[in-house]
This record gives C-alpha cells, structure tokens and sequence, in this order.
C-alpha cells in the first residue's frame, strides 16, 4: 500500500480501487509465477491453512439427521408428485417433529421465544402451521418480520410456493417503497422497518393475530424497537401472539424482556465442522479468499462454497476475479458457478442461488452476511470466512454516521461457520488467525441501536405519541447523546417545538417513509414551487450510488458519458438531469445503455418517485415544477440539509458547525470546482471523510431557510474576514436550543 500512495501522489483512491490496482499488480505477478511453476501444481501448493487440534470438529453433531430428500428424477414431475415432494420437504425440516408441540405452547402463552438453528424452518413453517391451525380466521393477519429486504421477499416467494398460491394473494411480502399484498393477503412477511410504519396507522396493530418478530438476534434497530412497542401493545390486547424467533443466540435476553416468557427450543441438525485458521494474518483477504476458493475447489471433495464478504463492491470485485481466473485456467478444472448475493441485487439474480448445482460442477455463493441467518443455501459444505462485515458507526458528537469494515463478533464467525454443516460434515475456513480469534474478536456485535443515529425512530415514536423517550423500555438503550443529538436535529428541523412535541410539519415528515431531512426538504418544495423535480432528487437519491456504470474496458467512455450530464449547482442537479432525460427517452433501457446508466437503479426511483408522488397529498403538498429556476431546487434541498454544511477555509473543507475537515468524493461534479459553501447528503468514511453528493449553495440561503439555527456571524467568509473562532459544543447551540433541552430531558 506504501507505495501505491507513493505512485498516485495525493490522489486519493478509493479502497476499491486501491484494491483493484494492488490485484491487477497481483495478478501480473502471479501470471509470471504461473507460468514458471504450472497453473495446476501452484494452486495444490499454497497452503495456507492449519486445523489446531481443539477446532477439529469444533461444532458438535447435536442430532442424527433423517435421510437427505433426493430430487425428484429426471422425467419432470405431475403437480401432483410436485406436491407430495413439498410436503416431504416440509416434513423433513427439524421444525416438523415439534408442530404440535409448539402449537399448544403457542395456544398457552402469549408470548414464546423460539430458539433453534439456521435452517430448521422457523420463517417458512411456524407462519403456515399457524395459518393451517386457523390463526387467520375472522380476516385476522399474521405478521412475521425480517430485519433484510432481501430475506422478506425471498421467504415469501418461498412460502407461496409451498402453500401452491400466487406470491401477494394469501403470502405476501411488504418492504420500503414496494407492497407486494393485497386485500387476501394473511400471511405478510415484511421488513421490521414496515412493521413499525404499521403502528402508524394501527396503534394496536388490531388486525394481527400474530405478530412473529424473526431473526430476532440481529437486534437491528427497527427491531429493537418494535421489542418495547409490541410488548407495550400486548399488555392491553392478551388475545395477540407473539413470538420472538431467533437462532441460537441471545435468547434468555428476550425471554427475560418478554417477563421471563418460556422459550421453545427446536433442536437443531448439524454436523461437525472443522474449523482451519490462517498461520499468519493476511494482508489482503479478497486475494486471499479468491485463492482460497480456487485452492477448495481443485483439491476438496464434492460441496458448493459460501464465501462471506461485506458488501457489494467487495462481492462483484470477488466474483470477477474468480471468472476470470476459471476463465485463464479452463478446462484444467471443473466448472465452478461463481454466485452473487446482497441486498440490492435483482431477485431473479438472487433466486440463482437456490437452483441446485448441476452434477459434476461447484457452487461458490458469494454472500454479505445475509447468508449468515437470514437465508439457508442448501448443500454448503465448506464456508470461507475472512472475518469481516460492514459496520454502521455513529459518533453522536459530531453527528457523522459512518460505514465501516470491521473485523466480525465470535457469535458471528461461530454462525458462519455454522452454516457448513447443515446438510454433512463441512470444512470453514477463517482467514485469520487462531489467536486473533480467541484475542481480538469481540464476543457479540453491539446492537444497532448502540451506533447508528436516532432521528428517524424518535420521530416515528413521538408520532406515536411516546415523548418519554429517556425512560421508553428498551432492551438496550440508546447512548443517552445520541438521543439527545436526534432531538435536537428535530427541532433544529422544526419537526418538534420547544417543548420537545411533534408539531404539524412534524406530523407531516413522520408520514414519509423517508429520513426527517429528506422529509424536509420535499416538504419545503411546496414553498419554492419545485415538488415535481424534488420528487426525482429525492428518488434518485434514495437509489444512491448506483446510478452510473463503469465497465473496466470502457472507463473512458463511461466517464465522458457522466461528465456529460454536469450541471453547474453540483450532484444533486446530475442526478436531476439524468432522470429527466431518461424519462424524456420514454424511460428506454436503450437510453440507460447508450449512456453508461443502470437501467434497474432507474426502474427502482421512477417507482420511488411515484410512491413518493402518492403521498404528497397526505403532507399537503401540490404538484410544481420549478421551470428550469434551479435556484429554487437548491433552496428546497437546502431547507432540509441546512445540517450538513461545509465551507472551504485555508486548509480545505470544514463542516459549519463542528468544524470538522471533510473531502469532496472524487466522483463528484464539483470535486475540481471547490465552491466556498456546499451541503453534502452523506459523509462516507472511506480513506478521508468524504461528502457524497454535494450542491453549491450560498451562505444567505441557510440564513433564508434555517435563521433559528444559524446566526449571521457564524456564516462570515472566512476569506475575507478573520476566521471565526472555533465553536464547539454547547456553546454553538442557541440559547433557544438550550431552553429546548432543558425542557425535554
Ligand atoms: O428460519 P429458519 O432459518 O429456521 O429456516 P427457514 O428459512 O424456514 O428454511 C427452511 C428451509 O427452507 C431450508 O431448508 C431452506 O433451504 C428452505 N428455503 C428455501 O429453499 N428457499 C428460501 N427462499 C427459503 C428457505
Ligand atoms: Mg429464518
């Protein structure tokens, strides 16, 4: 790495491409090394790995299993041997033995914690067995959330299958931005993020007769929230069930929430895995897991592999690597299928991993940590881990929210490799060391509500009209500053008045299923007459980051194509104009094509922007269109990100308020420009703090749209005055703020 910044100055990469420069290098230096020893021996030779004595068989087999379901032969089946196979499978999965046991558990508590293995079909069966003992009677639903989008839809897919009906009739699902239910629908997966949404319009969620909160170990904010409100619906509504499912982790904690409820455990079916370790850390893990998935393939026995990273990049940095490696080593090895799976991937791409593996080849499934609990691959027998995830982390005092990769929990490698020995003894690789195991890894992973920022949930709460927040029943509270900081960005948004209560605007930007600023500035488009083109900013915002493509043969291409759609005023008016030249192309993938666009990002804001669209009239606001006076779409968006402000001084860019150095993202229309003043949309923590889409504003326009939070003085140019003295803390706030605080805490 030392070098490679010697090389490039003090251009700064970003670690993708850091990392793609430091493979291409690789690569180059390995092709030599190839060529001097034979493709085939080089890989048989690095070994890497050792198995100290205490991990072999580390996780024990708990359960003789039933024999494997073969798959149907090869004459394709009649529906009804179709349907006979379904219910075999059924019968097979651990749950089975236990329904009627769990039935009458669930008959005789309100409240049940379910504990058991990744797999054994808590999220598939539990809702179908309390559909067929008639908890959906009388037009009773059954909710049961997941903490991924990904996860809800794949699951409800799944169980409309099983159940032989269309997906959004009886089984549906329902997540941000897409309802995929109707009128029939019973049976409703969703994300916890859409439960919580329900409160909103149903205090008492009075339509639900159960309520299964799943994946209940994840502890994601929106379900630790929903621990406290549903505990709170149950006390007055003794008819709802609920039921907290969670894998092996964690569970005496909830059972002990829930007033010491009884917890139901399935046993689980698992076969013993080997746990190898690295001899020495590894510098680079991509490479690492790269060969190491190579280095599986050619010298162990028949099983697909699942390969854990943390995000999307990573992954398609990872898979293409490996296709491109098979590609150079041919027909010297058999054929492996490399598969992708994250949260934004399309679901037909996803649905890929679930296809069984035709004879004679391997799977390598390439998974974020989704594939950790959320989703059972079938036929993982060796499981690669290079010991990391994508972290949120939030530091209340500056209010900067960053995304970082972070080495994983104990709790999440012992899942992870876990996942080997579901369907026959497995192998899991760790790409680190025994000893960073047992020394550097934490024990469990710091809930969420612990590090990410609160603005969104106390909204929602406040709407729900919970004002003590210090003292709402948490199962771990927030940090006491973090709460603090959320209800001051709220006020400082006019969203609560000084008395810390929801007022009208409030009310109005807790009915958008946005963030409070995002809110705010599509409610601030009423007054400058712009809705219909912050309608596209706000959707094509919400599609972030994926907008453009850059096809590694052709970057230049690609780079002009996105240097073409530049307007002055910064990123915000790209994506403005980038949208609005599609939807003049008649929304043509063509178009998108032609001009280096992701046609699917596109699909998906044209359909956040029309589910926006359909709730403008519940926040009263009317349809407008700035006629080409872009000033008045940067006011608008200004009114709602006044919090994130930066000015250029002598030594680059600070944050208004905190004073913090901040960068412009590299990929950013005004990276060369350098305005004096300019909002961000979000600070991403990659090398440097980066601001990620950034507008040119004037320093008078946060005076205009925000004059109870800035005071003229501290907007003086720096670079025709004195600096101004730092401001920190408590002394920034206004005086007006500081009543608000006494008053609300
Ligand atoms: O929730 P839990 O982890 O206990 O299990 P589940 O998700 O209900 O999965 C039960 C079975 O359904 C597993 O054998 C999965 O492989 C299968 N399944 C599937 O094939 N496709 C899905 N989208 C979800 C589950
Ligand atoms: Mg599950």
């Amino acid at each position: 790495l030392a070098d490679e910044e010697f090389l490039f100055g003090d251009v700064e990469l970003s670690r993708h491409e850091r990392r793609e420069l430091k493979y291409k290098r690789r690569v180059r230096d390995l092709a030599r090394e190839y060529r001097a020893a034979g493709e085939q021996e080089k890989l048989e030779a690095t070994n890497r790995y050792h198995m100290p004595e205490e991990t072999r068989g580390q996780v024990r087999q708990t359960h003789t299993p039933p024999p494997l379901q073969e798959p149907s032969g090869p004459s394709p089946p009649s529906q009804a041997q179709q349907k006979e196979s379904v219910q075999a499978v059924r019968r097979s999965l651990p749950v089975f033995p236990f329904r009627e046991e769990l039935l009458a558990a669930i008959a005789d508590h309100q409240v049940l914690i379910i504990e058991g293995e990744t797999g054994s079909g808590k999220t598939t069966q539990i809702p179908q067995y309390l559909f067929e003992e008639g908890y959906t009677k009388k037009g009773m639903k059954i909710a049961c959330t997941q903490p991924r989008r990904v996860a809800a839809m794949s699951v409800a897919a799944r169980v409309a299958r099983e159940m032989g009906v269309k997906l959004g009739n009886e089984v549906g699902y329902s997540i941000r931005f897409e309802d995929c239910t109707s009128e029939r629908t019973v049976l409703r997966y969703m994300t916890d993020g859409m439960l919580l949404r329900e409160f909103l319009s149903e205090p008492d969620l009075a339509s639900y007769s159960v309520v299964m909160v799943d994946e209940a170990h994840e502890r994601t904010l929106h379900t630790d929230i929903l621990f406290g409100l549903i505990k709170d619906v149950a006390r007055f509504r003794p008819e709802l069930k609920v039921l907290v499912a969670s894998a092996t982790l964690d569970t005496a904690r909830f059972s002990t929430f829930f007033d010491d409820a009884p917890v139901f455990r399935i046993p689980g079916r698992r076969f013993p895995v080997d746990i190898f370790y690295t001899k020495a850390p590894e510098a680079d893990y991509l490479e690492a897991c790269v060969v190491s998935v190579l280095q599986i393939h050619v010298t162990q026995p028949p099983g697909d592999i699942l390969v854990f990273l943390t995000g999307q990049e990573e992954i398609e940095a990872a898979c293409e690597m490996l296709q491109d490696r098979c590609r150079r080593l041919g027909s010297k090895i058999r054929e492996l299928l490399v598969l992708p799976i994250y949260a934004n991937l399309p679901s037909d791409m996803q649905a890929r991993i679930f296809q069984p593996t035709p004879p004679g080849a391997r799977k390598v499934v390439v998974a974020t940590n989704i594939a950790e609990t959320s989703l059972t691959i079938e036929g993982i027998i060796y499981v690669l881990d290079p010991g990391f995830c994508k972290q949120k982390s939030y530091n209340p005092r500056t209010g900067m929210e960053s995304l970082t990769v972070t080495p994983c929990s104990k709790a999440s490698a012992n899942q992870r490799a876990g996942r080997a020995g579901r369907v026959a003894a497995g192998k899991c690789f760790r790409l680190y060391t025994a000893w960073a195991y047992q020394h550097e890894l934490e024990e469990t992973t710091v809930p969420e509500i612990q590090r990410t920022s609160l603005g969104n949930v106390v909204l929602l709460l406040k709407s729900l009209g919970i004002h003590d927040l210090m003292h709402f029943d948490f199962l771990d509270p927030p940090p006491y500053e973090t709460l603090l900081l959320a209800l001051e960005q709220l006020y400082a948004l006019g969203a609560l008045n000084h008395l810390g209560e929801l007022t009208t605007s409030g009310r109005k930007m807790a009915e958008l299923p946005v963030d409070p600023m995002l809110s705010k500035m599509i409610l601030a488009s009423e007054k400058y007459s712009c809705s219909e083109e912050i309608l596209t900013v706000a959707a094509m915002l919400s599609v972030n980051n994926s907008i453009f493509y850059r096809p590694k043969d052709k970057v230049v291409h690609a780079d002009n194509a996105r240097v073409n759609f530049f307007l002055p005023g910064g990123d915000h008016l790209v994506l403005l104009n980038v949208y609005t030249q599609w939807a003049e192309s008649g929304y043509s993938s063509q178009w998108c094509y032609e001009n280096f666009v992701q046609f699917r990002s596109m699909r998906r804001a044209r359909d956040v922007r029309e589910q926006l669209e359909g709730l403008l009239e519940r926040v009263e606001v009317g349809l407008s269109s700035c006629q080409g006076d872009y000033i008045r779409v940067r006011k608008a968006i200004t009114a709602g990100y006044f919090y994130h402000t930066a000015r250029l001084t002598r030594s680059g860019y600070r944050t208004v308020k905190q004073q913090q150095t901040v960068f412009i993202h590299p990929n950013s229309s005004l990276f060369e420009e350098q305005p004096r003043w300019l909002l961000y949309h979000e600070l991403v923590l990659t090398t440097k703090e980066f601001m990620r889409q950034v507008l040119e504003i004037e320093s008078s326009w946060l005076l205009e749209v925000a004059p109870h939070y800035y005071k003229a003085k501290e907007l003086e140019d720096p670079h025709s005055k004195k600096m101004p003295k730092k401001i920190e803390g408590e002394a920034s706030r206004t005086q007006h703020q500081l009543l608000f605080l006494l008053y609300v805490i």
